[in-house]
């Protein structure tokens, strides 16, 4: 029963009858003579609408939108997967979920200790000596890895002159945002005509203004750069920093660290590799992972497993950049990585990668008959087709995108990445069966049937969801962010 305000105060006042309260919780007045007017109810409010009325209303809702307890969400990039409802009991674990952000080291060294296993395993996966938690995305954990960065070239006096960040024209947007966060300045190179790294370029552009080569790998197009190795030892060489962005780790959990490619910092996208929720773009985590020599740059506090086996919060940290979030991070969202790194074990974050590439392997083997596939190479856990064979009939992506509402299916992501035409950017991941890729595949095979005998389908489409095609530009210059009754 929903309890009306002014009867909690009442209870909960001096006019309290439950057992006796300890002296300091209890007012001497009642709590309602302690409260400003303004907050006071003038009259008891009941509920209008029956418990049931209001569960069914939120339920309808929550089946207008597309989301991936509904259906397959192959968006290439931003990884889509299943979030384990295990996760979210342990998150919600009371010791954990009502443990005060304000309560000292002593009353929350379990959490403490959960945060450090996050640290330690995360460190063990990357293959990296020490690992912050406190980034709160991807790209907040981009811009804590640079700053680190320009903190080590600073110490070495290196600081004014170097200030160049090279930046492979496939990055995702972030990569240069949080170039120019910290200050830098992207120099963009072009890829090579197999969609990876230039090394020509590269040297050309390597010179001792340069702070740091930033990486994904595998890149946007889903591909593992063939030459990780000789990209790291050049910049080294010219004195730089190895930047590498791991948005993409769920391609490479379990069978390759980058650390041992010659990496310097990285950073983690839990929502991609360990199955948090994304839902929106957070909040979330973008824990950053570094080598040795960037340890004493890691933002404070930094959680340190002590010998007895308690873990204390270190500020006494000189060269540190400082905070870059209020508390610890989005703790709870630590949380169900842990979960989800102890569920799976070693053996299981192997098969995510395993399965997560065979999926895409198999999408992309099978969808090349019927889209453009510009990059022909095997491909890692996400592959980018191309749309561009289709404006022969005046269909373009953004069609084939909104007529897989149709079909049950998020579109992936479009035109994205810059470097592909038309691209459709697909990830399956490893949370789908072959049931859902099959039913992908031939909605995909379908939909560039019918792009040849009637584009008006396409162009009309969605013409199953509660509402048809919006002129999306508009919704996001002008958002309607209250709910109206027309
Ligand atoms: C390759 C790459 N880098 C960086 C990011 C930024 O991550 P976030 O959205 O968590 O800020 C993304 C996000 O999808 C990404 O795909």
């Amino acid at each position: 029963m929903i309890m009306p305000r002014r009867l909690l105060i009442e209870q909960g006042g001096a006019g309290h009858r439950g057992p006796a309260l300890p002296a300091c919780d209890v007012p001497q007045r009642p709590l309602a003579e302690l409260l400003p007017g303004v907050v006071l109810r003038a009259e008891l409010v009941f509920p209008q609408v029956s418990e049931p009325e209001v569960v069914r209303h939120f339920t309808e809702l929550s089946t207008l939108n597309h989301h991936v307890d509904r259906g397959f969400y192959p968006l290439g990039s931003c990884t889509m997967k299943y979030n384990p409802k295990i996760d979210e009991e342990l998150a919600g674990l009371a010791g954990f979920a009502k443990a005060h952000p304000l309560a000292g080291d002593d009353a929350t060294q379990g959490c403490l200790r959960a945060m450090a296993e996050v640290q330690r395993l995360l460190a063990e996966i990357t293959g990296f000596a020490a690992v912050t938690t406190q980034p709160a995305a991807g790209a907040h954990g981009e811009m804590t890895g640079l700053l680190m960065m320009r903190a080590y070239h600073r110490s070495r006096g290196e600081g004014e002159r170097r200030r160049r960040v090279i930046v492979p024209d496939s990055a995702h947007g972030t990569n240069p945002a949080s170039v120019s966060l910290v200050g830098y300045e992207t120099v963009v190179i072009p890829s090579g005509p197999d969609a990876t790294v230039d090394l020509d370029a590269l040297a050309k552009a390597l010179d001792d203004r340069t702070a740091a080569v930033m990486l994904t790998v595998p890149n946007t197009v889903g591909l593992f750069e063939p030459r990780v190795l000789e990209v790291t030892r050049m910049a080294h060489a010219a004195g730089a920093q190895c930047y590498m962005d791991g948005a993409n780790l769920n391609a490479l959990v379990g069978r390759v660290r980058p650390g041992d490619l010659g990496f310097d910092v990285m950073h983690i996208n839990v929502h991609k590799t360990f199955s948090t929720p994304h839902g929106g773009g957070g909040p979330g985590a973008g824990p950053v992972a570094v080598a040795k020599h960037l340890e004493p740059f890691l933002p404070t506090p930094v959680a340190v497993l002590q010998q007895d086996g308690r873990v204390r919060l270190d500020w006494e940290r000189p060269q540190s950049i400082g905070r870059v979030h209020s508390f610890n991070g989005n703790f709870s969202i630590l949380l169900r990585a842990l979960a989800y790194m102890l569920t799976l074990g070693p053996e299981g974050l192997a098969e995510v990668s395993r399965v997560a590439i065979l999926n895409a392997n198999y999408l992309m083997r099978r969808l090349a008959k019927s889209y453009d596939l510009p990059n022909p190479q095997a491909c890692m856990h996400e592959f980018v087709l191309s749309g561009r064979g289709l404006k022969k009939y005046g269909v373009r992506t953004l069609d084939v995108a909104k007529r897989l509402l149709d079909f049950g299916v998020h579109a992936p992501t479009v035109y994205f990445p810059l470097i592909v035409e038309e691209a459709l950017m697909i990830e399956p991941t490893e949370t789908e069966t072959f049931d859902r890729l099959d039913h992908f595949a031939t909605a995909m095979e379908r939909i560039a049937v019918e792009a040849a005998e009637d584009a008006e389908l396409l162009h009309q489409a969605p013409h199953t969801t509660p509402v048809g095609r919006l002129d999306e530009a508009r919704a996001s210059r002008e958002p309607r962010l209250r709910w109206s009754i027309p």
